[in-house]
């Protein structure tokens, strides 16, 4: 495992956090008391939580898998949460042994698990810094030890967005990264929408707000759909494009009604000439 950097934000089990929010819906034991009352609190208001978590894992796999089978040997997954079943590296390594896996989180939990899971793992390394410093992020000496940046790489994005609700942030995290990858690199990422049932994610936006599982802006909802699909401006589309997780390339895959997941996602592809917008392309 690469080198990391001594300097480690402090833990705060106080405030709750999103990752370990995701852990509790998903069945683990890595969170504290404040993650497990916001993540009730949350669940009185989207008894549905955990079954969108456990899709967005799936669409996770499919995606990652995706990119594997697309010849993508370098994977970079922002706001990884925590070691869960199904994690990037597993997928990427049971088709590339050689890929080379970089987690980040800002949760300093999230790291130590992380690098306690993989301190054996060679082609692996998790390291702390925070996505809306995009720039120092991809300069952190933990991943340029691990990827070449002139070569494609895959950016996974997968349920961070909509941690950061102030769009002129969330944007210039993703223009800086689309900017950063070589021609041949893909973005791929999850987010929360409000378009199902916009009431619902109004109240959960407001309580995540309130409690402070979300830090940096201020939004009255969730993203729209085709606000998410801003993201990907620049980059050709993979098809099926963005839509509901379970619609994504589903395979046999489909455990989920479209209805009631209102989480979409979409994977994109840096072309070698920049574009002005989003378009498809085959695969
Ligand atoms: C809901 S979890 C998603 C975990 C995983 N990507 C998945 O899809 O299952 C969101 C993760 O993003 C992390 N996160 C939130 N804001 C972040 C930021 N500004 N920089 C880095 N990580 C962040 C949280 O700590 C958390 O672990």
């Amino acid at each position: 495992m690469a080198t990391l950097e001594p300097e480690r934000a402090k833990l705060d089990t106080t405030t709750p956090n999103e990752g370990r929010i995701a852990d509790y819906f998903l069945g683990g034991k890595d969170n504290f008391a404040a993650d497990r009352a916001a993540a009730e609190h949350a669940l009185a208001i989207a008894p549905e939580l955990p079954a969108l978590a456990r899709e967005g894992r799936r669409f996770l796999g499919r995606a990652v898998r995706f990119l594997a089978e697309a010849g993508i040997r370098q994977f970079i997954d922002i706001g990884c949460g925590l070691p869960t079943q199904g994690n990037v590296h597993e997928i990427a390594h049971s088709i590339a042994p050689d890929a080379r896996v970089v987690y980040i989180d800002n949760d300093p939990m999230v790291v130590v698990h992380g690098q306690a899971l993989l301190q054996d793992n060679e082609r692996t390394v998790v390291i702390e810094a925070d996505a809306r410093d995009p720039a120092r992020m991809l300069t952190h000496p933990g991943l340029t030890s691990m990827i070449d940046l002139d070569e494609p790489v895959a950016i996974l994005l997968f349920a961070v967005l909509h941690s950061l609700p102030d769009d002129d942030v969330a944007t210039h995290v993703v223009t800086h990264l689309r900017k950063a990858i070589a021609p041949g690199s893909y973005v791929a990422l999850s987010h929360a929408v409000s378009d199902l049932c916009p009431k619902k994610t109004a109240k959960l936006a407001a309580v995540y707000q309130a409690q402070g599982t979300i830090t940096g802006g201020r939004r009255g909802n969730l993203r729209t759909k085709a606000e998410v699909e801003r993201f990907f401006d620049g980059l050709d589309l993979v098809e099926p494009g963005v839509v509901y997780l379970p619609l994504w390339r589903p395979g046999d895959d489909l455990h989920h009604s479209p209805d009631s997941t209102w989480v979409v996602g979409g994977v994109g592809r840096k072309p070698r000439r920049p574009r002005e917008g989003p378009a498809f392309t085959r695969s």
